[in-house]
């Protein structure tokens, strides 16, 4: 049986795709330029939103005018499964989709969301720079998208209400939200407590209505959603680094001449190295703005819950495919 989750982000994909498909026409007409509808979940403050409007003004200029984005923030075309969807159809052209959703196409992803996989975000940035990447990213074509290039979302990191947590026995029955993937429910069954897979619009509520004792996510999300309210507890467990994906739809793409198609795959590989350098700057005023409304961050050991996932990096690495990945990305660690 489909879970409601799931079925509401089918109707709300039909919704938005019937509203697109209205819509697209006319501004083709008014104008000669594509408008390129992108799909994101967090807010314009976002640093990934600043870096996709930088995106488009390159290519913008690099095109003479013939291509830009037109971003849709704040979970406005439906949540990231249902944007999924709409980019898969060819509704929309783009869309930022955190990894642990595209896994869900194909589990060689995983590797890009294990549990501290990646030492610091210098080498997160180098394994998203450095092309070993590129064949996993063009994976997924037989499915309608393909994968442009991979943003930072930071750290995650565990925050509740009532009290910080310090150790894994203190995660214990703790009813924590995740992502929509099965390695994020395994992740938090290493760190020590129960995952709920839901989207994140539903986080707040959940959280203020006692379904869930907390969430974990980056600094900068946390703030954006004021989750500060209803979860003040913050402990800095920085037990993953998820990678946030800028998919295509394969048909928009293959249908671009050859030289728009070259510019357009650089100038959205070269957003990587903006959006972290953007992301690095938005930090500390987040922490700082969580800390005014109330929040407290907890420094944490984070040996026993690193031990605890080891075996979880091995339970899942079990294709071939995703152990080379494994091995490229910590080939890359100092
Ligand atoms: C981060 C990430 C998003 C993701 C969100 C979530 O903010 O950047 O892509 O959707 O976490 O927890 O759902």
């Amino acid at each position: 049986m489909k879970s409601p989750i799931f079925k509401k982000s089918l109707i709300t994909s039909a919704l938005v795709a019937a509203f697109l498909l209205t819509g697209c026409n006319d501004e083709k007409a008014e104008n000669s330029t594509v408008i390129l509808k992108t799909a994101f979940n967090q807010s314009e403050n976002n640093p990934q939103f600043k870096a996709l409007e930088d995106f488009s003004q390159k290519l913008e200029k690099e095109t003479q005018g013939k291509y830009k984005l037109e971003i849709h923030p704040n979970e406005l075309l439906g949540d990231q499964r249902a944007s999924l969807e709409l980019v898969q159809s060819g509704a929309i052209q783009l869309a930022v989709i955190a990894n642990p959703l595209v896994e869900n196409f194909n589990k060689n992803f995983a590797v890009l969301a294990m549990p501290y996989v990646y030492d610091n975000p210098e080498h997160q940035r180098k394994a998203f720079t450095s092309g070993i990447l590129d064949n996993l990213f063009s994976s997924t074509t037989s499915q309608g998208f393909e994968v442009l290039t991979a943003y930072t979302a930071g750290a995650r990191s565990m925050y509740t209400k009532g009290a910080a947590v310090h150790t894994p026995a203190e995660m214990n029955g703790k009813k924590i939200r995740v992502m929509q993937s099965d390695t994020m429910i395994k992740m938090l069954s290493c760190m020590g407590g129960t995952g709920v897979p839901m989207g994140q619009g539903e986080v707040y509520s959940a959280i203020q209505q006692g379904v869930l004792d907390g969430a974990e996510n980056n600094e900068i999300t946390y703030n954006d959603l004021k989750q500060y309210e209803v979860a003040p507890f913050f402990s800095n467990t920085r037990h993953v680094m998820v990678a946030d994906l800028l998919v295509v739809n394969n048909t928009f793409l293959t249908q671009m001449s050859a030289e728009d198609q070259a510019t357009f795959r650089r100038l959205a590989k070269a957003s990587t190295e903006v959006e972290f350098d953007m992301w690095n700057q938005a930090l500390d005023a987040a922490k700082k703005n969580a800390i005014s409304h109330g929040a407290t961050f907890t420094d944490v050991d984070i040996k026993p819950f690193q031990a605890r996932c080891e075996k979880l990096q091995s339970q899942l690495l079990t294709t071939p495919e995703q152990k080379e990945i494994f091995q490229k990305i910590r080939a890359l660690s100092e």
